[in-house]
């Protein structure tokens, strides 16, 4: 099915700007670059790479993305700014469909208290700046900022302006997660009706979750005729996260019989996509999230067990490889070889690029010696693991710690630091808290560890522990992921992993200030 179809929804995925936005969800380029790939993989329709004129790191990932991909439009964020517009559109030139995403706010509430401006001057902004991108760019998203507490009658006025100086999707965020869908369709049926040039244009949603009602949204707005819904994997974003992509996906295909409308999305892309997010960003994915949590498609109660078994219909409304999500399937044994390793990547649909295949086959080979069944959802943690890999800096050659009821824990570790090999001995609270210690005294970080979280990839007692952390360094913070057959020695690989990061970002930002655009 076509965009212009009328009964196609164009998904807008915004993991990478407003997702970003959710706190200790900063991702480096390259992580950035990941995710977009595995967004084009998904089919997403557009995708914003980031706020270009934000800093110098978002005009980076915006521009690189731009090169990374070549099916989805990508768009920079801009203020009605002449500064941000042409910084916008510099960082998507090399996209091969560029666009931009140009936002004003329209309520009383931010008119007076935030931008201080009259109803006039911010129509007059948003005409302008719409007319000055348009100069340079096809496709031109607005965005009536807290649109869902603004005047309906005054953003038809708004919206009948920048539609007259070119903009061709018109979103309608509710920015504050404040809506009910009630008022949602209302909102969309009123705008769609009775703005002038409206039915020519492509209406869009974008709802936060602060009411838990932002896929409810969404949805009541497609009801009502936006055929584009802003949402991010996993629903991450600004506060209580934005509407998640998964969610909204399945609920037009699982009831096509009530909407009738089609999106592009791959389905069976959409459990990598999460896993790759959540494990990028350190945020967990909770157990009885819909779609894509570990409970989603478990059925406990024996009557469940018993319906199921006679027929999966009477309590499934979804197949579980319809959305990707593996049977925990024994994939691969050690004796397994190369071609064996790269056709089931292939199989589950994950992108190769940017992966050094033979760091990808070494690593799934030390596990396999490790555990005896290595199941699809250990080949994603290696895959996306090495997807974003950046140049170690400090690296782990060996580790021993010891614990007991009687004694501290104490950990004595090695490390090679640019090349020359370091030792280092502590003590800590628990061995975790040794080994942090020990890395510290052998690097000289001073960060500090703000978040830590341990889970199991698969089921079983010689199930991969996949570790994250989040540290901070004054202001810049990093995440770290490490995943091994024994979670000490994954703790560790997750703290060096944050610490090589924030190197890298150190290096590769001021590299960008410096040579710069
Ligand atoms: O929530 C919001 O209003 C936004 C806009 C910039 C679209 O993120
Ligand atoms: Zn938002």
């Amino acid at each position: 099915m076509q965009a212009n179809d009328p009964n196609y929804v164009q998904i807008f995925d915004t993991t990478l700007r407003d997702g970003e936005q959710s706190p200790g969800a900063s991702m480096n380029v390259e992580e950035k670059i990941a995710i977009a790939r595995q967004l084009e993989q998904l089919n997403v329709d557009v995708i914003e790479a980031g706020f270009a004129a934000s800093s110098e790191g978002d005009f980076v990932s915006v521009r690189r993305v731009s090169e990374a991909v070549a099916t989805p439009i990508v768009l920079s964020l801009a203020r009605t700014k002449e500064a941000d517009i042409e910084r916008a559109i510099r960082a998507v030139e090399r996209a091969k469909r560029p666009g931009i995403h140009i936002f004003i706010a329209t309520s009383d509430i931010h008119l007076q208290h935030k931008l201080m401006m009259s109803r006039q001057e911010v129509i007059d902004a948003a005409a302008w700046a719409v007319g000055l991108a348009g100069k340079h760019l096809d496709y031109i998203e607005f965005s009536a900022e807290d649109a869902s507490r603004s005047d309906p009658e005054y953003l038809v006025s708004v919206f009948a302006e920048v539609i007259r100086a070119g903009a061709v999707t018109l979103n309608v965020p509710d920015t504050t997660g404040y809506a009910l869908p009630h008022q949602t369709s209302a909102l969309f049926r009123y705008l769609i009706g009775a703005t002038p040039g409206g039915h020519g244009v492509r209406w869009s949603a974008h709802c936060h979750n602060d009411l838990g009602m932002a896929v409810a949204n969404s949805l009541a707005a497609v009801e009502a005729g936006a055929r584009q819904v802003e949402c991010t994997v996993n629903g991450l974003g600004e506060r209580a996260g934005n509407a998640a992509m998964d969610e909204i996906v399945m609920a037009l295909r699982t009831r096509r019989d009530f909407f009738g409308l089609e999106t592009g999305i791959v389905t069976e892309q959409i459990y990598a996509a999460s896993r790759l997010v959540s494990q990028i960003t350190g945020i967990p994915i909770p157990i009885n999230k819909p779609i894509v949590g570990e409970n989603a498609f478990a059925h406990e109660a024996g009557i469940h067990q018993d319906g199921v078994l006679k027929n999966k219909i009477t309590y499934e409304i979804m197949r579980p490889e319809t959305v990707g999500v593996g049977s925990n399937r024994l994939v691969l044994g050690k004796h397994s070889g190369r071609h064996a390793f790269v056709d089931r990547l292939k199989e589950l649909g994950i992108a190769a690029q940017g992966i050094d295949m033979n760091k990808a086959f070494a690593r799934f080979k030390t596990l396999a010696d490790k555990k005896k069944s290595v199941y699809d959802e250990d080949l994603m943690a290696i895959v996306a693991e090495e997807a974003v890999r950046v140049p170690d800096r400090f690296e782990l050659t060996a580790l021993s710690v010891t614990s007991s009821t009687d004694v501290q824990p104490s950990a004595s570790l090695r490390l090679r630091i640019d090349g020359v090999e370091r030792a280092a001995q502590a003590t800590g609270d628990g061995i975790v808290d040794a080994c942090y210690h020990a890395i510290a005294a052998a690097t000289g970080t001073r960060c500090k560890l703000e978040r830590y979280a341990v889970k199991a990839i698969t089921s079983g007692t010689d199930a991969q522990g996949e570790v994250s952390c989040l540290v901070r360094d004054g202001s810049l913070t990093s995440t770290g992921q490490g995943a091994h057959t024994d979670i000490i020695v994954a703790s560790a690989l997750a703290f060096l992993n944050a610490l090589n990061k924030l190197e890298y970002r150190r290096r590769y930002e001021d590299r960008a200030r410096v040579t710069g655009p």
